[in-house]
């Protein structure tokens, strides 16, 4: 494919190192940036592909103080967990390191003090808020109150979350700090600011004219920050973790993360190629892709290039910045703190060998144009349906025939009929569009049109049969074999960006040896008489069982969560003595209670209420109480003087009281010791 660079840098957000790393990430980066990498190494390209850990920023500090540990202690076990899970997952980075690197600091120093020593930064003074208990200052994210726009409790000191508003920390209604509870005061202090507001014109003409082939999404956001007008951005912070900024009486203060965390790309190019990576930096020829989540667009497409152009010396921007939009989890967002993801370490441990799956869901599933949501029903489905049913298949039985058949050597093939040229141009027309789609970073259609050569095997295989063909003609099934065994080479070349565990396994299965993305389309690639290995099926099914222990671990999450948000409700506003001696509470015992048919959530209960009658009541708590019969005989609290109401065709004569536990549970209130059947309650 036509190319005016000479080489290409991806690099890939680097994630924070304050947890391991979920399936949102996967599907919104590194799976995309890797399938990305590895098409263009197929295709010979001089490439790149660069991460490593973000390990600086305050919520590492809040974390490490809560176990009292190290931010250090915190970002080492981090980090270890995030790059062995993203090498078993086969993210075929260059380099993955880490931005508590000496490469990283001496590279991060001198790039600010570079801008510093230019001139290209303003210092201001502003008032922060100041813990004066724990002696530091709080960032805004860290100070929490009322919201003063809904008035919502607990609003955080940059956002509301309850009503989306941005906030500063001191427009909250009673701040405190979010750690300690303190009440933090103003301070003054100073910080170096980035004017963004020089490079608006730069930038502007970069990305509004020069890029209008961007994601909209990316473009979009760019164009609303740039309409809005930039503004300086303070690129320092009070702190004692991070990047000491390296200029005299800066005692205490640190590079802000998101200044360091970009550079952290430059500095791990080095510390991979410490002689020659200036080149992949520097060089018109070079062709930068920054793979980004959208949460990172600003940083990447405003100030992080507005960085770069302060610095100068020939740092080039980025060609191109792919971000996806987010990935929800059974309906609901992905949370760290709420722990409702599929963590890459569990997942890998949960299914042993099964790391394309997992790319090939994230990928077909991709949220590229518009938040999406993974299920382990579809993830089961696409297993089943699409890899077992129509991948696998193809491949097991062009291999198993040519067994049967032919003894596992390929034959070499007659004249050609209609059917195998016909294969041929559908492949052909396929891999073009595949390779058009990965070179618009379009990797679910790309996926897409990978499964469709798949598909076309399974239907020739149908339509010449060649288990029929060989009882009479063994040459034409010989050709219909070989036919389609250079179909199975195609797909180990088609798949491998995105399922490189696997095209490995029909590589070596078929004996072909180098692939490479331009022998794609070729129907030649095994030669005849190569001794095809014995089958082996390239995927399993997924059962019932493994999806339904995932979505047990999901149930017991959200209780989890329910837990422990519950809080007390609110007291209710007071009530006069009179009016609530008016109501008639009673003890009563339970004499029958059985199910309500038809109906889930009613229990039908006699009571003896110290009258002859009894009396019947319908309670909703049937879901509390599988076994309705573990209440005969207890004695329980009832409101006597409710104006009976029909529940189900049954008159209920009452309510029962019962308390509703964090759970939702509804527990029925019994009295602790013995009393006569009808005793008011008081
Ligand atoms: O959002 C995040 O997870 C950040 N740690 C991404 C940083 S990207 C780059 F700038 F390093
Ligand atoms: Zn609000």
């Amino acid at each position: 494919m036509e190319n005016k660079y000479k080489r290409t840098l991806i690099t890939t957000a680097l994630p924070y190192a304050n947890g391991p790393v979920h399936i949102g990430h996967l599907a919104g980066v590194y799976v995309p940036a890797d399938i990305y990498a590895r098409y263009l190494r197929l295709q010979g390209r001089d490439v790149l592909m660069i991460g490593g850990s973000d390990e600086h920023g305050v919520p590492i500090t809040i974390r490490a103080r809560k176990e009292g540990i190290t931010p250090q202690d915190v970002v080492d076990r981090y980090h270890k967990l995030i790059k062995d899970s993203f090498e078993e997952l086969g993210i075929s980075f260059d380099i993955y390191s880490r931005t508590t690197s000496e490469t990283h600091a001496e590279t991060a120093s001198e790039f600010f003090r570079h801008i510093y020593d230019k001139g290209g930064f303003v210092e201001k003074a502003s008032m922060q808020f100041y813990d004066e208990g724990a002696g530091r200052f709080v960032t805004d994210r860290n100070v929490v109150g009322e919201c003063p726009v809904c008035h919502a409790p607990g609003a955080y000191g940059d956002q509301c979350e309850k009503c989306g508003s941005s906030l500063s920390a001191t427009e909250l209604i009673n701040p405190r700090c979010a750690e300690t509870g303190n009440t933090p005061v103003l301070r003054e202090t100073f910080h170096w600011y980035l004017p963004l507001d020089r490079w608006q014109p730069q930038l502007q003409k970069w990305i509004l004219e020069g890029h209008k082939e961007w994601r909209t999404n990316v473009y979009g956001q760019c164009k609303s920050w740039l309409d809005l007008g930039l503004q300086p951005r303070a690129v320092t912070r009070d702190l004692d973790w991070g990047i000491p900024v390296p200029v005299e009486g800066a005692e205490g203060k640190v590079l802000y993360v998101w200044f360091d965390a970009p550079i952290g790309y430059i500095s791990n190019t080095k510390e991979l190629l410490p002689e020659q990576w200036e080149k992949w930096w520097k060089d018109p020829e070079t062709r930068i892709i920054n793979f980004i989540g959208k949460d990172n667009i600003v940083f990447h497409c405003i100030i992080f290039p507005a960085m770069l152009l302060a610095y100068g010396d020939g740092y080039q921007l980025p060609d191109n910045v792919p971000s996806n939009e987010f990935l929800n989890l059974e309906g609901d967002k992905i949370s760290t703190s709420r722990n409702w993801a599929v963590w890459l370490h569990e997942y890998l441990r949960d299914f042993p060998g099964k790391q394309d799956v997992l790319r090939y869901v994230l990928t077909a599933n991709a949220p590229e144009t518009k938040d999406n949501d993974f299920t382990w029903a579809d993830f089961q489905a696409r297993n089943n349906n699409e890899l077992v049913a129509v991948l696998g298949n193809f491949v097991n039985r062009a291999t198993v025939l040519t067994h049967k058949f032919f003894g596992g050597t390929l034959p070499t093939p007659a004249a050609l009929q209609p059917a195998d040229v016909q294969l041929a141009d559908d492949l052909r027309a396929a891999v073009a569009e595949l390779t058009a789609s990965l070179e618009g970073f379009h990797f679910r259609e790309a996926l897409k049109q990978a499964m469709e050569i798949a598909r076309l095997g399974n239907r020739y295989l149908q339509e010449t049969e060649p288990w029929k063909v060989a009882k009479t003609d063994m040459e034409r099934a010989g050709t219909i074999l070989y036919t389609a065994i250079q179909l199975c080479a195609n797909l180990a070349i088609a798949f491998e960006p995105f399922m490189p565990f696997m095209s490995k396994r029909l590589v070596k299965m078929l004996g072909v040896k180098d692939i490479s993305w331009d022998m794609l389309g070729r129907m030649d690639l095994v030669d005849a008489g190569t001794a095809i290995a014995q089958p082996e099926l390239l995927f399993d099914k997924i059962e019932d069982e493994a999806v339904a222990a995932q979505l047990q671990r999901l149930a017991d999450t959200k209780k989890a969560n329910l837990e422990a948000a519950w809080r007390p409700a609110e007291q209710q506003p007071d009530v006069d003595f009179d009016t609530f001696c008016r109501s008639d509470l009673r003890v009563g015992t339970v004499v029958e209670c059985e199910r309500v048919p038809k109906a889930d959530k009613l229990l039908r209960f006699l009571i003896d209420d110290g009258t002859p009658e009894k009396r019947t009541i319908v309670s909703g708590i049937a879901k509390s109480y599988p076994d309705p019969s573990v209440l005969v005989g207890k004695q329980v609290v009832f409101i006597a003087n409710l104006p009976p109401r029909k529940l189900r065709g049954i008159e209920s004569q009452g309510m029962l009281l019962s308390a509703e536990d964090k759970d939702g549970r509804l527990v029925l209130t019994t009295v602790s010791d013995a009393v006569a059947p009808g005793a008011q309650v008081k």
